[in-house]
Order: C-alpha cells, then sequence, then structure tokens
C-alpha cells in the first residue's frame, strides 16, 4: 500500500458505519442482511470452498495476454493459476457478498467484466441457477482455463466471451433484454471505467446494481468512482473501501453516500 492509500484507508476505517446510524430502511436491510449476517447458512460455499481450495494448489502454468491496467503483484507473463488465485482474483468475503447480493437484488441479467480463472462467476452463477452470467475475460489462456471449470461445475447458465471488454461488452448489451447486475473487475483505469458505466447505463433499470472493485486501487479509480457515484441517476452509492457499489432506485427521494464497515 503506497502512503496515500494508507491515509484513505484510515479515513475509511474511522468513518465507516455499521447498522446503526443508518436510517434508510433499504440500506440498513442491506447491512444486516448482506454485511452483518453470517456466511455459514448457504451450502453453496462449502462447495465454492473446495473449489478455491483446489485452486490454491493448482500449479499449472499459463501464458497471460494483459489487456488491462496491468498487475500490482506480478512482472511478468508466465503465472501460476496458485498465485493468480491467490493474489488475482476477489477474496472470499466479496465473493460470498456478490453471491447474496444476486438474491437480494433477484438479479436475472448478469454482466461481469473480468472473468480470470472463473471462481467468482461460478459465485454469481450458484446464487440463482435462474439467472444468466455473461463474462468476460480478454486473455485466451485464461478464459479456457475458466470455461472449463465451469463445465465441470456444471455451470450451465454461464455464457463466457474470450475477447477485450471494448469489443464485448457493446455486443452482449445489445442482446439482453436488462441489465440487473454489472460488476466490473478489470482494465482500473479512469477511462476504460468511467466507459464502461456509461455503456452499462444504457441497459439499466431502477433495481439495478452496479459494482465496481478495486475504487481506490489507484488515483484515476478514485476520480472515476467520485465521478460514478455523482452521477445524477445514481441515487445510493456504497463504499466498502476495496468495492464501490451503486443503486439507482427511485423509492430513495434523496440522493445518499454511505461508507460502510465490512
Ligand atoms: C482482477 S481480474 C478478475 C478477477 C475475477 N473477477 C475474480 O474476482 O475472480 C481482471 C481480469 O480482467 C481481464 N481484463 C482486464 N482488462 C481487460 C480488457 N480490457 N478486456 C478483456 N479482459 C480484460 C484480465 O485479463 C483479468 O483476468
Amino acid at each position: 500500500m503506497s502512503l496515500n492509500n494508507i491515509i484513505n484507508y484510515l479515513k475509511y476505517y474511522f468513518t465507516a458505519k455499521t447498522a446503526h446510524g443508518v436510517h434508510s430502511p433499504f440500506v440498513y436491510k442491506f447491512i444486516t442482511e448482506l454485511l452483518e449476517s453470517y456466511n455459514n447458512d448457504y451450502y453453496q460455499f462449502k462447495e465454492l470452498d473446495e473449489v478455491r481450495k483446489s485452486l490454491l494448489k493448482n500449479n499449472s502454468i499459463i501464458e497471460i495476454t494483459d489487456f488491462g491496467a496491468g498487475s500490482k503483484i506480478f512482472k511478468d507473463n508466465k503465472r501460476k493459476i496458485s498465485d493468480i488465485a491467490k493474489h488475482g482474483i476477489s477474496k472470499k468475503k466479496y465473493s460470498e457478498l456478490y453471491f447474496k447480493m444476486v438474491n437480494f437484488t433477484n438479479s436475472k441479467f448478469i454482466l461481469e467484466l473480468g472473468t480470470s480463472v472463473g471462481l467468482n462467476t461460478l459465485y454469481l452463477s450458484k446464487a440463482n441457477s435462474g439467472s444468466t452470467i455473461y463474462t468476460i475475460e480478454g486473455c485466451a489462456e485464461l478464459a479456457k482455463f475458466a470455461g472449463n471449470l465451469f463445465k465441470e461445475q456444471k455451470a450451465e447458465n454461464i455464457f463466457l466471451v474470450n475477447d477485450t471488454f471494448e469489443k464485448a461488452l457493446p455486443t452482449r448489451l445489445k442482446e439482453i433484454p436488462q441489465l440487473d447486475f454489472l460488476y466490473v473487475d478489470g482494465n482500473h483505469n479512469y477511462r476504460s471505467t468511467i466507459n464502461y458505466f456509461n455503456l452499462g447505463l444504457e441497459k439499466k433499470h431502477h433495481h439495478s446494481v452496479f459494482v465496481f472493485d478495486d475504487i481506490n486501487w489507484n488515483e484515476e479509480m478514485q476520480k472515476a468512482w467520485q465521478e460514478i457515484k455523482d452521477h445524477p441517476e445514481v441515487t445510493i452509492s456504497l463504499d466498502l473501501f476495496y468495492v464501490g457499489i451503486i443503486f439507482f432506485r427511485k423509492e430513495q427521494q434523496q440522493k445518499e453516500h454511505f461508507v460502510l464497515k465490512y
């Protein structure tokens, strides 16, 4: 962590709220049911933990083609699956949160930017077998690995697209009737993030949810997050430090921003 990031984290830490002191009934429900609830009531979490463990033990090496903002951890393009699973994908508690969010928001059409090895996609998929998950990954070897994992795990509601976000996102958005859940986890720079957000806006509805990973990854991401939460159509924004979540709910009379402990 850079000094700037440590300062930002400390600011977050000392201002983040729990359910106490939150007046919005919707956000209160979100906190008590998703952020402060115990996770072990979902049988799928145990199965997904096993998948994570096996990825963490997988020593096969693949060659990465980088279409994004690069990595802060890896310096060369040959990577072990176990290292990607350790440093390059969502931590368990965030994947579990997204799983619970799919149910909470009753999301049917879900779009993930950045499949990587496919573990987070599996969480989105296992939350509701009646939903459809489109996941986009630029790197061919990662896409191949994730595709095999989806087959192995019988995740038939996942449609994996091996292409750049820039090419595949507009096409997928045209094909889907509505965008219930957008999860952006790749290419962490200002212009691209704002571009994905603006594209997503065209297919969103009042109950859509958009999730942006790594909102504090660099100054560009902080700037993008600021602009996203300030957008006039965004009515509720939640800052969990590593992750930013936005809603467009019309039931929310006044725009509100929450910094929440997680
Ligand atoms: C942080 S990883 C995704 C992790 C995954 N969501 C998870 O939590 O398990 C980001 C992925 O996005 C891909 N990516 C980054 N920029 C891209 C772009 N412009 N087009 C396509 N793929 C891209 C990278 O290859 C990488 O695998």
